[in-house]
Protein backbone atom coordinates (compact mmCIF):
# COMPACT_ATOMS: atom_id res chain seq x y z
CA UNK A 1 0.00 0.00 0.00
CA UNK A 2 1.35 3.25 -0.87
CA UNK A 3 2.24 5.88 1.73
CA UNK A 4 2.45 9.48 1.66
CA UNK A 5 3.97 12.37 4.32
CA UNK A 6 1.30 14.75 5.10
CA UNK A 7 2.09 18.29 5.79
CA UNK A 8 -0.14 21.90 6.97
CA UNK A 9 0.06 23.33 3.58
CA UNK A 10 -1.92 26.80 4.81
CA UNK A 11 -3.68 27.95 7.28
CA UNK A 12 -6.79 30.75 7.89
CA UNK A 13 -8.87 32.38 10.54
CA UNK A 14 -11.65 34.40 10.65
CA UNK A 15 -13.62 35.96 13.62
CA UNK A 16 -16.81 37.76 13.29
CA UNK A 17 -16.98 41.87 14.17
CA UNK A 18 -18.59 42.39 17.07
CA UNK A 19 -16.00 42.57 20.13
CA UNK A 20 -17.77 41.98 23.54
CA UNK A 21 -15.60 42.56 26.45
CA UNK A 22 -15.69 41.73 30.06
CA UNK A 23 -16.97 45.17 30.80
CA UNK A 24 -20.22 44.26 28.75
CA UNK A 25 -20.89 41.29 30.64
CA UNK A 26 -20.74 43.45 33.74
CA UNK A 27 -23.82 45.50 32.56
CA UNK A 28 -25.77 42.48 31.58
CA UNK A 29 -24.63 40.11 34.33
CA UNK A 30 -23.24 40.33 38.11
CA UNK A 31 -19.53 39.47 37.24
CA UNK A 32 -16.96 42.37 36.40
CA UNK A 33 -13.57 42.63 34.18
CA UNK A 34 -11.55 41.65 37.27
CA UNK A 35 -13.34 38.48 38.01
CA UNK A 36 -13.11 36.94 34.65
CA UNK A 37 -9.51 38.34 33.79
CA UNK A 38 -8.14 36.48 37.07
CA UNK A 39 -10.22 33.25 37.07
CA UNK A 40 -10.28 32.78 33.01
CA UNK A 41 -7.09 35.12 31.76
CA UNK A 42 -10.15 36.08 29.40
CA UNK A 43 -11.02 40.19 28.54
CA UNK A 44 -12.81 39.80 25.67
CA UNK A 45 -15.08 37.66 23.11
CA UNK A 46 -16.42 37.73 19.23
CA UNK A 47 -19.99 37.22 19.08
CA UNK A 48 -21.51 37.00 15.89
CA UNK A 49 -24.32 38.73 14.11
CA UNK A 50 -27.45 37.11 14.54
CA UNK A 51 -28.37 39.06 11.11
CA UNK A 52 -25.72 36.60 9.15
CA UNK A 53 -23.48 36.77 7.13
CA UNK A 54 -21.00 35.35 10.15
CA UNK A 55 -22.70 32.28 11.09
CA UNK A 56 -19.73 29.30 11.45
CA UNK A 57 -19.90 28.23 7.45
CA UNK A 58 -19.64 32.43 7.03
CA UNK A 59 -16.32 32.27 9.41
CA UNK A 60 -15.22 29.15 7.14
CA UNK A 61 -15.75 30.86 4.40
CA UNK A 62 -13.29 33.81 4.99
CA UNK A 63 -10.73 31.35 6.84
CA UNK A 64 -10.73 29.25 3.92
CA UNK A 65 -9.55 31.75 1.48
CA UNK A 66 -6.62 32.89 3.50
CA UNK A 67 -5.44 29.22 3.63
CA UNK A 68 -5.93 28.66 0.29
CA UNK A 69 -4.16 31.51 -0.52
CA UNK A 70 -1.66 30.70 1.68
CA UNK A 71 -1.14 27.37 0.15
CA UNK A 72 -1.43 28.58 -3.34
CA UNK A 73 -4.44 26.24 -3.95
CA UNK A 74 -7.97 26.92 -5.69
CA UNK A 75 -10.82 25.66 -4.43
CA UNK A 76 -11.16 22.91 -6.51
CA UNK A 77 -8.01 21.59 -5.29
CA UNK A 78 -9.52 20.37 -2.02
CA UNK A 79 -10.46 16.53 -1.82
CA UNK A 80 -12.10 16.33 1.28
CA UNK A 81 -14.28 19.36 3.90
CA UNK A 82 -14.11 17.99 7.45
CA UNK A 83 -15.89 20.68 9.29
CA UNK A 84 -15.46 20.34 13.19
CA UNK A 85 -18.46 21.76 14.93
CA UNK A 86 -20.90 21.71 18.08
CA UNK A 87 -22.90 24.82 16.45
CA UNK A 88 -23.54 24.34 12.58
CA UNK A 89 -25.93 26.44 10.89
CA UNK A 90 -28.37 23.92 10.69
CA UNK A 91 -29.15 20.33 11.62
CA UNK A 92 -29.01 19.37 7.76
CA UNK A 93 -27.05 19.32 5.78
CA UNK A 94 -24.36 19.88 7.38
CA UNK A 95 -21.65 22.84 7.24
CA UNK A 96 -19.08 21.44 5.61
CA UNK A 97 -21.39 20.77 2.28
CA UNK A 98 -22.92 24.34 2.82
CA UNK A 99 -19.07 25.32 2.87
CA UNK A 100 -18.53 23.66 -0.24
CA UNK A 101 -21.31 25.76 -2.14
CA UNK A 102 -19.79 29.00 -0.53
CA UNK A 103 -15.73 28.20 -1.96
CA UNK A 104 -17.42 27.46 -5.57
CA UNK A 105 -15.96 23.91 -5.06
CA UNK A 106 -17.70 21.86 -8.43
CA UNK A 107 -15.59 18.60 -7.93
CA UNK A 108 -18.15 17.36 -5.86
CA UNK A 109 -15.64 16.16 -2.78
CA UNK A 110 -16.70 14.41 0.27
CA UNK A 111 -17.89 17.05 2.78
CA UNK A 112 -18.82 15.99 6.55
CA UNK A 113 -19.24 17.36 10.19
CA UNK A 114 -17.68 15.85 13.11
CA UNK A 115 -18.54 16.61 16.33
CA UNK A 116 -15.78 16.30 18.83
CA UNK A 117 -16.54 19.40 21.08
CA UNK A 118 -13.30 21.13 21.58
CA UNK A 119 -10.98 18.64 20.12
CA UNK A 120 -12.66 18.61 17.01
CA UNK A 121 -9.57 20.19 14.91
CA UNK A 122 -7.64 17.65 16.37
CA UNK A 123 -9.46 14.91 15.46
CA UNK A 124 -10.54 16.61 11.91
CA UNK A 125 -6.55 16.32 11.24
CA UNK A 126 -6.21 12.64 12.18
CA UNK A 127 -8.87 12.08 10.00
CA UNK A 128 -7.48 13.71 7.66
CA UNK A 129 -4.13 12.97 7.64
CA UNK A 130 -4.30 9.13 7.64
CA UNK A 131 -7.08 9.47 4.55
CA UNK A 132 -3.80 11.54 2.56
CA UNK A 133 -1.16 9.17 4.28
CA UNK A 134 -2.74 6.17 2.50
CA UNK A 135 -3.64 7.07 -0.71
CA UNK A 136 -7.01 7.89 -0.60
CA UNK A 137 -7.21 11.49 -1.01
CA UNK A 138 -4.29 14.13 -1.48
CA UNK A 139 -5.40 17.34 -0.15
CA UNK A 140 -8.38 17.85 2.72
CA UNK A 141 -9.73 20.94 4.65
CA UNK A 142 -10.37 20.72 7.99
CA UNK A 143 -12.35 23.53 9.88
CA UNK A 144 -13.14 24.32 13.64
CA UNK A 145 -15.61 26.77 13.83
CA UNK A 146 -18.16 27.83 16.11
CA UNK A 147 -21.47 30.22 17.10
CA UNK A 148 -21.17 29.59 21.04
CA UNK A 149 -22.92 33.05 21.82
CA UNK A 150 -26.15 31.16 21.01
CA UNK A 151 -25.56 28.41 23.45
CA UNK A 152 -24.30 30.57 26.35
CA UNK A 153 -26.80 30.45 29.71
CA UNK A 154 -26.54 33.86 31.05
CA UNK A 155 -28.35 32.93 34.18
CA UNK A 156 -24.97 30.59 34.96
CA UNK A 157 -21.86 33.33 35.13
CA UNK A 158 -19.48 30.88 35.82
CA UNK A 159 -19.40 29.42 32.69
CA UNK A 160 -21.31 32.01 29.90
CA UNK A 161 -18.15 34.36 30.22
CA UNK A 162 -15.69 31.43 29.05
CA UNK A 163 -16.79 31.37 25.50
CA UNK A 164 -17.18 33.18 22.07
CA UNK A 165 -17.34 33.16 18.38
CA UNK A 166 -14.91 32.37 15.59
CA UNK A 167 -13.09 30.00 12.74
CA UNK A 168 -9.74 28.25 12.26
CA UNK A 169 -8.54 26.12 9.10
CA UNK A 170 -5.74 24.07 7.86
CA UNK A 171 -5.26 22.57 4.58
CA UNK A 172 -3.62 19.23 4.94
CA UNK A 173 -1.87 17.61 2.43
CA UNK A 174 1.06 15.39 0.85
CA UNK A 175 4.47 16.62 0.85
CA UNK A 176 6.36 14.16 -2.13
CA UNK A 177 9.47 16.73 -1.76
CA UNK A 178 11.66 14.78 0.26
CA UNK A 179 14.50 17.64 1.01
CA UNK A 180 11.43 19.60 2.79
CA UNK A 181 11.37 18.50 6.24
CA UNK A 182 7.51 19.85 6.71
CA UNK A 183 5.07 16.73 7.97
CA UNK A 184 2.43 15.96 10.32
CA UNK A 185 4.58 13.21 13.13
CA UNK A 186 2.26 11.47 15.38
CA UNK A 187 -1.63 12.83 16.23
CA UNK A 188 -3.42 10.49 19.15
CA UNK A 189 -7.51 11.00 19.85
CA UNK A 190 -9.35 9.48 22.70
CA UNK A 191 -12.76 9.90 24.73
CA UNK A 192 -13.99 9.10 27.96
CA UNK A 193 -17.69 9.04 27.27
CA UNK A 194 -18.21 8.42 30.81
CA UNK A 195 -17.02 11.89 32.03
CA UNK A 196 -20.36 13.30 29.78
CA UNK A 197 -22.29 14.89 32.72
CA UNK A 198 -19.76 17.41 33.18
CA UNK A 199 -20.29 19.72 30.18
CA UNK A 200 -23.54 18.59 28.01
CA UNK A 201 -26.98 20.56 25.93
CA UNK A 202 -29.45 17.77 26.88
CA UNK A 203 -32.32 19.39 24.78
CA UNK A 204 -32.57 19.74 21.17
CA UNK A 205 -31.77 16.46 19.95
CA UNK A 206 -34.25 12.85 19.51
CA UNK A 207 -33.92 12.13 22.88
CA UNK A 208 -35.14 15.13 24.50
CA UNK A 209 -36.57 17.61 22.05
CA UNK A 210 -37.10 21.16 22.05
CA UNK A 211 -40.01 22.08 23.35
CA UNK A 212 -42.11 24.91 23.78
CA UNK A 213 -41.51 24.76 27.62
CA UNK A 214 -37.93 23.93 27.42
CA UNK A 215 -37.44 26.83 25.14
CA UNK A 216 -38.66 29.32 27.80
CA UNK A 217 -36.18 28.05 30.26
CA UNK A 218 -32.28 27.67 30.73
CA UNK A 219 -32.48 24.44 29.99
CA UNK A 220 -32.06 24.44 26.48
CA UNK A 221 -28.61 26.11 26.67
CA UNK A 222 -25.27 24.09 26.96
CA UNK A 223 -24.29 23.25 30.64
CA UNK A 224 -20.59 22.71 32.45
CA UNK A 225 -19.46 21.53 35.81
CA UNK A 226 -16.37 23.97 35.58
CA UNK A 227 -14.15 22.85 38.72
CA UNK A 228 -14.63 19.19 37.54
CA UNK A 229 -13.82 19.54 33.63
CA UNK A 230 -11.20 21.74 34.98
CA UNK A 231 -9.80 19.09 36.96
CA UNK A 232 -9.68 16.58 34.08
CA UNK A 233 -8.61 19.19 31.87
CA UNK A 234 -5.31 19.49 33.36
CA UNK A 235 -4.88 15.34 33.75
CA UNK A 236 -5.83 14.83 30.25
CA UNK A 237 -3.82 17.81 28.29
CA UNK A 238 -0.74 16.35 29.81
CA UNK A 239 -1.77 12.79 28.97
CA UNK A 240 -2.27 13.19 26.01
CA UNK A 241 0.49 15.51 24.89
CA UNK A 242 2.87 13.25 26.52
CA UNK A 243 2.08 10.43 24.99
CA UNK A 244 2.24 12.32 21.19
CA UNK A 245 5.19 13.00 22.22
CA UNK A 246 6.22 9.47 23.00
CA UNK A 247 4.65 8.22 19.80
CA UNK A 248 7.07 10.76 17.75
CA UNK A 249 9.96 9.82 20.20
CA UNK A 250 10.53 13.16 21.02
CA UNK A 251 11.10 15.05 24.36
CA UNK A 252 9.49 18.13 25.23
CA UNK A 253 12.59 19.72 25.25
CA UNK A 254 12.54 19.34 21.74
CA UNK A 255 9.41 21.35 20.94
CA UNK A 256 9.59 25.09 20.08
CA UNK A 257 5.89 25.80 20.63
CA UNK A 258 2.97 24.18 22.45
CA UNK A 259 -0.34 25.62 20.75
CA UNK A 260 -2.55 24.12 23.66
CA UNK A 261 -7.18 24.72 23.82
CA UNK A 262 -8.07 27.68 25.13
CA UNK A 263 -10.28 27.08 27.93
CA UNK A 264 -8.72 28.96 30.75
CA UNK A 265 -5.64 30.76 31.63
CA UNK A 266 -5.13 28.63 34.24
CA UNK A 267 -5.79 25.32 32.39
CA UNK A 268 -2.96 26.23 30.08
CA UNK A 269 -0.64 27.25 32.62
CA UNK A 270 -0.77 24.25 34.97
CA UNK A 271 -0.49 21.74 31.62
CA UNK A 272 2.58 23.90 30.81
CA UNK A 273 3.97 23.34 34.36
CA UNK A 274 3.44 19.85 34.18
CA UNK A 275 4.70 19.08 30.67
CA UNK A 276 7.89 21.12 31.88
CA UNK A 277 6.87 23.82 28.72
CA UNK A 278 8.29 26.97 29.21
CA UNK A 279 5.75 29.93 29.09
CA UNK A 280 7.58 31.54 26.60
CA UNK A 281 6.85 28.64 24.13
CA UNK A 282 3.33 28.69 25.18
CA UNK A 283 0.58 30.48 22.56
CA UNK A 284 -2.22 31.93 23.86
CA UNK A 285 -5.12 33.98 22.52
CA UNK A 286 -7.58 33.02 24.80
CA UNK A 287 -7.23 36.67 26.00
CA UNK A 288 -8.65 38.12 23.13
CA UNK A 289 -10.89 35.35 22.02
CA UNK A 290 -11.97 33.29 24.44
CA UNK A 291 -12.77 29.77 24.24
CA UNK A 292 -14.14 29.27 20.48
CA UNK A 293 -14.43 25.23 21.33
CA UNK A 294 -13.00 23.69 18.06
CA UNK A 295 -11.69 27.27 16.81
CA UNK A 296 -8.76 27.58 19.82
CA UNK A 297 -6.36 25.54 17.83
CA UNK A 298 -6.45 26.42 14.81
CA UNK A 299 -6.68 29.99 15.24
CA UNK A 300 -3.97 30.00 18.30
CA UNK A 301 -1.31 28.03 15.65
CA UNK A 302 -2.10 30.34 12.96
CA UNK A 303 -2.15 33.75 14.67
CA UNK A 304 1.74 32.42 15.97
CA UNK A 305 2.09 31.70 12.04
CA UNK A 306 1.19 35.48 11.02
CA UNK A 307 3.26 37.00 13.91
CA UNK A 308 6.21 35.09 12.85
CA UNK A 309 6.30 33.04 15.90
CA UNK A 310 5.98 29.96 14.84
CA UNK A 311 8.35 29.36 11.15
CA UNK A 312 8.51 26.75 9.06
CA UNK A 313 10.63 23.69 10.50
CA UNK A 314 9.21 24.30 14.27
CA UNK A 315 8.29 21.33 16.04
CA UNK A 316 4.81 22.10 17.10
CA UNK A 317 2.71 20.45 20.15
CA UNK A 318 -1.07 20.86 19.66
CA UNK A 319 -3.55 19.12 22.52
CA UNK A 320 -6.94 19.90 22.97
CA UNK A 321 -9.92 18.33 25.86
CA UNK A 322 -13.29 18.86 25.91
CA UNK A 323 -16.98 17.60 25.74
CA UNK A 324 -17.69 14.37 25.46
CA UNK A 325 -14.86 13.88 27.01
CA UNK A 326 -12.57 13.80 23.96
CA UNK A 327 -9.12 14.75 23.60
CA UNK A 328 -6.17 15.14 21.09
CA UNK A 329 -2.67 15.84 20.33
CA UNK A 330 -0.84 16.28 17.00
CA UNK A 331 2.73 16.43 16.95
CA UNK A 332 4.04 18.47 13.54
CA UNK A 333 7.20 19.94 11.77
CA UNK A 334 5.83 23.16 10.62
O1 LIG B 1 -13.60 23.82 26.65
C1 LIG B 1 -13.95 22.79 27.53
C2 LIG B 1 -13.09 22.84 28.71
N1 LIG B 1 -13.51 23.92 29.59
C3 LIG B 1 -13.10 23.87 30.82
O2 LIG B 1 -12.41 22.94 31.14
C4 LIG B 1 -13.50 24.97 31.78
C5 LIG B 1 -13.01 24.57 33.13
N2 LIG B 1 -13.46 25.36 34.26
C6 LIG B 1 -13.11 26.64 34.53
O3 LIG B 1 -12.48 27.28 33.71
C7 LIG B 1 -13.48 27.23 35.87
O4 LIG B 1 -13.93 26.20 36.72
C8 LIG B 1 -14.52 28.36 35.80
C9 LIG B 1 -13.93 29.59 35.14
C10 LIG B 1 -15.74 27.87 35.02
C11 LIG B 1 -14.96 28.74 37.20
O5 LIG B 1 -13.82 29.12 37.97
P1 LIG B 1 -13.67 28.64 39.48
O6 LIG B 1 -12.42 29.20 39.96
O7 LIG B 1 -13.85 27.15 39.48
O8 LIG B 1 -14.86 29.40 40.17
P2 LIG B 1 -16.08 28.80 41.02
O9 LIG B 1 -17.11 28.26 40.08
O10 LIG B 1 -15.55 27.91 42.09
O11 LIG B 1 -16.60 30.10 41.71
C12 LIG B 1 -15.84 30.78 42.71
C13 LIG B 1 -16.62 31.99 43.18
C14 LIG B 1 -18.04 31.65 43.58
O12 LIG B 1 -18.40 32.50 44.64
P3 LIG B 1 -18.43 31.96 46.15
O13 LIG B 1 -19.37 30.80 46.15
O14 LIG B 1 -17.01 31.57 46.45
O15 LIG B 1 -18.92 33.14 46.93
C15 LIG B 1 -18.85 32.01 42.37
O16 LIG B 1 -20.17 32.35 42.67
O17 LIG B 1 -16.71 32.94 42.10
C16 LIG B 1 -18.09 33.22 41.86
N3 LIG B 1 -18.26 33.41 40.43
C17 LIG B 1 -18.19 34.61 39.85
N4 LIG B 1 -17.98 35.85 40.34
C18 LIG B 1 -17.97 36.86 39.45
C19 LIG B 1 -18.47 32.47 39.48
N5 LIG B 1 -18.54 33.05 38.28
C20 LIG B 1 -18.38 34.37 38.47
C21 LIG B 1 -18.36 35.47 37.61
N6 LIG B 1 -18.14 36.69 38.14
N7 LIG B 1 -18.51 35.37 36.25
Amino acid sequence: MSFFRTKILGTGMCYPQRVFSNDDFAKIIDTSDEWITERTGIKRRRFASLEGGEFPSDLAKGATEEALQNANLKPNDIDLIIFATITPDYRLPSCATILQTKLGITNQCAAVDIVAACSGFIYGVTMAHSMIQTGLIKRALVVGAEMLSREINLEDRASCILFGDGCGVAIIGRNEDANDPSEILTTKIGADGTGREFFQQEYGGSANPFTPEVLQTSARFMAMQGKEMFRVAVRTLTDISTSALEAANLKISDIHWFVPHQANIRIIEATGNRLGVPAEKVIININEYANTSAATVPTAFHGAVKAGQIKRGDLVLMSAFGAGLTAGSLVVRY
